[in-house]
């Protein structure tokens, strides 16, 4: 099995130039999957079984500033200084493992997050995507893109899409290096799309995605048809993209974030990730559809719900729900 230093070393230390700046910083966005990725070939190098595809929310993300200093690693996370065994500061350390020189090298990192840490709003994938970025900087790297998602994806696998705003397409790739594993960026614009973002808890969830993938990829469950159906999905999500059908985009999206959600509740023990308000949320939104409402929902490993649809719609949406935070992810 191939591990993730024999990669890094592949990408950087034998290839890239070392002169660290002073500092590293970067911004990356949080992006939202409209086909998700839910199961891993490999667990190690977190490549997916199969491709997925999302949109980055442009204004939202993870700002990260790095800095070389000697000894243990000093982490703070929204400004709070991280106590050392502190579960997001020990997966930080351990991926920032793979980029020391010596091992005494330490890191100070500062990270900003602009949603709940852990809580199902993708905060690790802009997380991780801004630490590369911020790594990059900082020892000046100047890897390309996708070398950048390849490394951003080892920290956390959704972490490879949020290198880009606009729509990003994951590639689950075939090799056992995940050398082709990779994201890209699509070329359509949706000016008039909307995700409204609804936040029903902010506590960190209890079963990790990386675990939540396990247990619903092993053993018993409805995830072999999962796969099929992503496929068919990404399929129609592109005849969507390319009329500009945001009903239509916020349809699949739907139909593929519950199918997700149906995967895991069939594994064994099952995984669940609602609360009851996570239900009375689709409950409200399904009954405002059969009255007309043009509004969809997507959801992650988390109880939070996000919502698509048109700009001439947010104002019903608003009145609907009056919490929502409302986010335009491409400039018109
Ligand atoms: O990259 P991870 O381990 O945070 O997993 C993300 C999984 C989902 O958010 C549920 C789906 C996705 O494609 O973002």
């Amino acid at each position: 099995m191939i591990s993730a230093q024999t990669i890094v070393n592949q990408l950087i230390h034998q290839n890239a130039p070392y002169s660290p700046k002073t500092e590293g910083t970067a911004f990356a966005p949080v992006n939202i999957a409209l086909i998700k990725y839910w199961g891993k070939r490999n667990n190690a190098l977190n490549l997916p079984v199969t491709d997925s595809l999302s949109i980055g929310l442009r204004t939202l993300g993870t700002t990260t500033s790095i800095r070389l200093h000697q000894g243990q690693d000093i982490i703070y996370l929204n400004n709070e200084r991280l106590p050392f065994d502190h579960p997001f500061a020990q997966r930080t350390s351990r991926y920032l493992d793979l980029f020391r020189r010596q091992p005494n090298d330490g890191f100070m990192v500062m990270t900003k997050n602009d949603v709940p840490t852990g809580a199902g709003l993708a905060s690790s994938a802009s997380g991780y995507a801004a630490l590369v970025l911020a790594l990059n900087d900082l020892f000046q790297w100047q890897l390309d893109k996708t070398q950048l998602s390849i490394l951003a994806r080892i920290g956390s696998g959704s972490a490879c899409r949020s290198l880009w705003d606009g729509l990003v397409h994951w590639h689950a790739g075939q090799q056992d290096d995940g050398l082709d594993s990779y994201a890209t960026p699509l070329v359509y614009q949706l000016p008039t799309l909307r995700i409204g973002l609804l936040t029903l808890s902010n506590k960190t969830k209890p079963v990790s995605s990386r675990i939540g993938m396990q247990q619903t990829v092993h053993g018993l469950s409805l995830y072999p048809a999962w796969k099929t159906m992503v496929d068919t999905h990404l399929t129609q999500i592109t005849q969507a993209f390319e009329k500009q059908d945001i009903n239509g985009i916020g349809k699949i999206s739907e139909h593929n974030a519950l199918a997700m959600h149906a995967t895991m509740l069939s594994a064994s023990p099952a995984l669940c990730y609602f609360l009851p308000e996570t239900l009375a949320t689709l409950q409200t939104l399904w009954s405002a559809r059969e009255a007309g409402l043009n509004c969809w929902a997507t959801l992650d490993a988390g109880p939070n719900v996000k919502l698509l649809f048109e700009a001439e719609t947010a104002h019903d949406v608003k009145k609907l729900f009056p919490d929502i935070n409302i986010i335009q992810p491409f400039v018109s």
